[in-house]
This record gives C-alpha cells, sequence and structure tokens, in this order.
C-alpha cells in the first residue's frame, strides 16, 4: 500500500477562516477581562488608548503574523525556525504563553458554563448574595474542577476532529450566535431608563486614572484580545491557501473583535449605570453584577441571564480552541507527532496547570510563587510579559530579517491583489511599533507592582534565547 503523503490542512474557505481567526480573538479577552479592565482603568480613557493600540500597532502584526505563517506554512516554532535556529526560541516563547494561558484559560471557561446552569437553578433569587455565591463557588475545591474539565473536553474533541472539519466547523456556528446573543443583550440594557450614564462611562474619558501602567495593562489587552504574540496567527495563517487576500481579512478579524469588545461594554455598562451599581469590581464583574443586573429583569431574566453565559462560553471555546492548536501544530510540524495523540499529550498538560491555577483562588491560597498564586502568575506572565514581548520579536523578524520583496509578495499574492499600504505597513513594523512597544513595555514594567515577576518573566526568555535552538 502506498504512504499517505502528509499534506497540510486547509480552512475550507475564507469565511470559514475569518470565523475562526475571529472566534479565536474574540474570546474571554473581550467579554470577561474587557469591561473590568476598562472599568478600573478610568473607562473610555483606556478605551481610547485600547483603541490607538488596536488599530497602529496590532493590526499591522496580525498582518505580519499571518504573512509568515502561510509564506512558511508551518506553525510559531517553524515559522520562525525555517529562517534561523537563532529564532526558535520566539516561536518557543510563543508555545510556552499558549500553556500559560491555557492554564487559566479554561478555569475561567468553566466558571461560565456552571453560570449558564446556575442560571436556572436560583442564582439570580438572591442578588445581594451574588458575590459570596461566586466567591464560594471559585474557591470550592471540587466544583470549579468539574466545570473546567467539561469545558477542556470540548476542546480536546474539536481540536482532534482538526482544523477545517473541527475549529472550522464550531465557529462557523458558534461565532454568528455569539454576536446575536450580545446584540440582543445590548439593546435591552440601552433600553433601560438611565442607561445613558453607562455609554457616558464607555464614550467619555477620564485621563485623571491613566498611567504608565495604564498604558501596558492597554497594550496587553489589545494583544491577547487579538490573540497576538504567541503565534497564533502565524499558525492559522499558515493553514491559508495561496489566494486568500491577507490584508482584507486582518482587518475584518481586528474589526470584528474590536466590535465585540464594545458591544460586550455595551450589553453590561448601560444596565449596570442604569441599577447603580458599580463597574470596577475586577474579574468578578461579569459574574457578579452581571447577574445581578439581570436579576431586575423580573421573569425574563433567567433566559437573559442563560444566554450571556452561553455566549461567554462559546467565545472562550473558539479561543481555547486556538491555543491548544498552537501547542498541538507545533507537536505536529516539529515533533512530525499525530494530531489526536498531540492533542491528548498538550490537554494533559493543560489539566495539571489549570487544577493548580483553580485551586490557587482557594485551598492553596497561601501557596504563592514570586508573590502571586498560580492563576495570577499564568495571567500576568503572559498577558504583561510574554506577549508584549512576544510581539515586539515579531515585529523585529518580520521588519529586519525577512526580506522586504517576499513580504510584499506575500501580503500581494504574487502582484494578484492591491496592497496600497503596504510601505506604511512595512515602516510601521520595521521602525515605529519596535520602538512604539519598547517604550511602553519598559514605562509599564517599571511601575508594574510584582517586580519579581517581571524580572522572571524576562530571565525565562533570555534564558530561552540561549538554550531553545533545537526545539
Ligand atoms: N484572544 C483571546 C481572548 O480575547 C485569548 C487568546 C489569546 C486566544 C492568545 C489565543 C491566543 O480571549
Amino acid at each position: 500500500m502506498e504512504k499517505p503523503t502528509l499534506q497540510r490542512e486547509n480552512w475550507g474557505s475564507r469565511l470559514g477562516f475569518i470565523m475562526a481567526a475571529a472566534g479565536s480573538a474574540i474570546g474571554l479577552g473581550n467579554i470577561w477581562r474587557f469591561p473590568y479592565l476598562a472599568g478600573s482603568n478610568g473607562g473610555s480613557a483606556f478605551i481610547i488608548i485600547y483603541l490607538g493600540f488596536v488599530f497602529f500597532i496590532c493590526l499591522s502584526i496580525m498582518l505580519a503574523e499571518l504573512a509568515i505563517g502561510r509564506r512558511s506554512g508551518l506553525a510559531a516554532v517553524g515559522a520562525y525556525k525555517s529562517s534561523s535556529d537563532n529564532w526558535t526560541f520566539a516561536g518557543v516563547l510563543g508555545v510556552l504563553s499558549a500553556f500559560f494561558i491555557m492554564g487559566f484559560y479554561p478555569v475561567v471557561g468553566g466558571w461560565a458554563l456552571a453560570y449558564v446552569f446556575k442560571s436556572f437553578t436560583g442564582l439570580l433569587a438572591a442578588p445581594a448574595a451574588l458575590g459570596d455565591v461566586f466567591g464560594g463557588f471559585i474557591t470550592n475545591p471540587v466544583q470549579p474542577l468539574m466545570w473546567m474539565a467539561v469545558f477542556l473536553i470540548a476542546n480536546v474533541v474539536i481540536v482532534a476532529k482538526g482544523v477545517s472539519g473541527g475549529i472550522e466547523k464550531a465557529c462557523k456556528i458558534l461565532m454568528p450566535a455569539l454576536f446575536g446573543i450580545l446584540v440582543i443583550i445590548a439593546i435591552k440594557g440601552l433600553t433601560l431608563p438611565g442607561s445613558s450614564a453607562g455609554l457616558a462611562f464607555l464614550f467619555k474619558p477620564d485621563w485623571s486614572l491613566v498611567t504608565g501602567q495604564t498604558f501596558l495593562a492597554a497594550l496587553g489587552q489589545a494583544f491577547f484580545s487579538l490573540s497576538l504574540g504567541m503565534g497564533c496567527m502565524i499558525t492559522y495563517g499558515s493553514y491559508l491557501k495561496k489566494n486568500e487576500n491577507l490584508p482584507g481579512s486582518a482587518f475584518i478579524i481586528t474589526a470584528m473583535d474590536t466590535s465585540a469588545a464594545i458591544l460586550a461594554g455595551l450589553a453590561m455598562f448601560p444596565a449596570l449605570f442604569a441599577f447603580g451599581m458599580e463597574p470596577a469590581a475586577g474579574p468578578g464583574l461579569v459574574f457578579v453584577v452581571v447577574p445581578a443586573i439581570f436579576a431586575e429583569f423580573g421573569g425574563a431574566g433567567v433566559i437573559f441571564s442563560a444566554i450571556f453565559f452561553v455566549a461567554l462560553v462559546f467565545a472562550a471555546l473558539t479561543s481555547s480552541v486556538s491555543l491548544l492548536e498552537v501547542v498541538v501544530a507545533y507537536l505536529m510540524d516539529q515533533k512530525k507527532m499525530e494530531r489526536k495523540k498531540s492533542v491528548y499529550i498538550s490537554s494533559a498538560v493543560m489539566v495539571v496547570l489549570c487544577v493548580l491555577a483553580s485551586l490557587s483562588l482557594g485551598v492553596m491560597s497561601g501557596v504563592t510563587l514570586l508573590g502571586v498564586g498560580a492563576f495570577d502568575f499564568f495571567d500576568i506572565l503572559t498577558d504583561k510579559i510574554f506577549l508584549t514581548i512576544g510581539g515586539l520579536l515579531l515585529a523585529v523578524f518580520v521588519g529586519w530579517f525577512v526580506k522586504k520583496e517576499d513580504l510584499r509578495d506575500e501580503l500581494t499574492n504574487g502582484g494578484a491583489v492591491q496592497f496600497g499600504l503596504f510601505e506604511l505597513w512595512y515602516n510601521l513594523i520595521k521602525y515605529v511599533i519596535p520602538v512604539a512597544i519598547g517604550i511602553i513595555a519598559f514605562m509599564g514594567i517599571k511601575s508594574i507592582t510584582q517586580t519579581g515577576l517581571m524580572i522572571f518573566g524576562l530571565l525565562i526568555i533570555v534564558v530561552m534565547a540561549i538554550f531553545s535552538k533545537k526545539l
């Protein structure tokens, strides 16, 4: 019998790719994290800075990631490595980031899943107790772990089915559903009396709360939200056909992600202000304040609450599959491992990290590393350090180590599509973005409170640069 030649998987259609990439981008970052970051960093001042970063830095990076992914036909590590072994570490940093993000992401995904069911079992009956309910739930040693496991199994099932048969198929259903739900909830919120205070909060800036940290938080969030700086878009780009229009796709994905974040804000803040609640409630915002809003809706509240958390689960799932895929694609490309086996091995490691993260909020809250528990450790390390530095490395790599003509060729499909902004994009990637990220990272890192963690994160990167050539 003839041995089948290993052919790279492809997206089935352009729409399928866009849905999968937007699915990766739109996630807990948009619905769970963006609102509380905005809430605690000056509301719309944060949002304006965030939007600036998205369109002046991240859009260009997204395009660069898709381009080198498609050009090399390889996932994160391979795409760097095919240029030079000296760059392997930048890809490895991405794989490591995927592991660490998957160390807490499924925990929150599990909370969302639990809240779908809790919505039906009396969650809204005692609005005053919502904070305690949430606190009690996430610190419980067993329950959140069970929900996390269910969430992670869904990831395993989807990713094991492959790029177009699993990831693309799931995202094509889940993404439109997610947008539909957010629109319905936003309309409901905007029609409540007193909701305009929420709009003011979202769109009228308070610059007095802006510090160096705000910029780093906004940049980290922009990278996190767009799934950048860790090889995810390189990996998704590697499954793209040669005739897809890259600049157009990058713009659509970025615009969809930004709309989802704003939409999530519109689904939450107007209603929140209408009922006189506090926006700056930290990571619990979505799980405490949102159900409290729905409790005010009367009988329909249960349904609104359930569909809101369904949306959160969908958003989280289409993102976590992309994180898992980054690791799986690395094992398949570089270690020649078979898909299913790669999925099982990587998710087994992720389970261990998730258990640590979940328990760090409860029974293991006394166990800290460099001053933080496992959950915060994974979160801060990735979003404040690894993704930002990952984005910086990518810009330097593409700007200085890939031939300009190769890039032009890739972005225009060999001259077949127009990309009038090529020169602007190239200069941004080569000069402006590395300097901008450098300044923001420096300012932010200087004013960050977890100094030990910062130094540790930077050390990991240096150590990897020295030792990970062969990975
Ligand atoms: N973009 C996802 C979110 O906003 C998270 C993510 C980060 C996914 C990095 C993939 C890679 O939730």
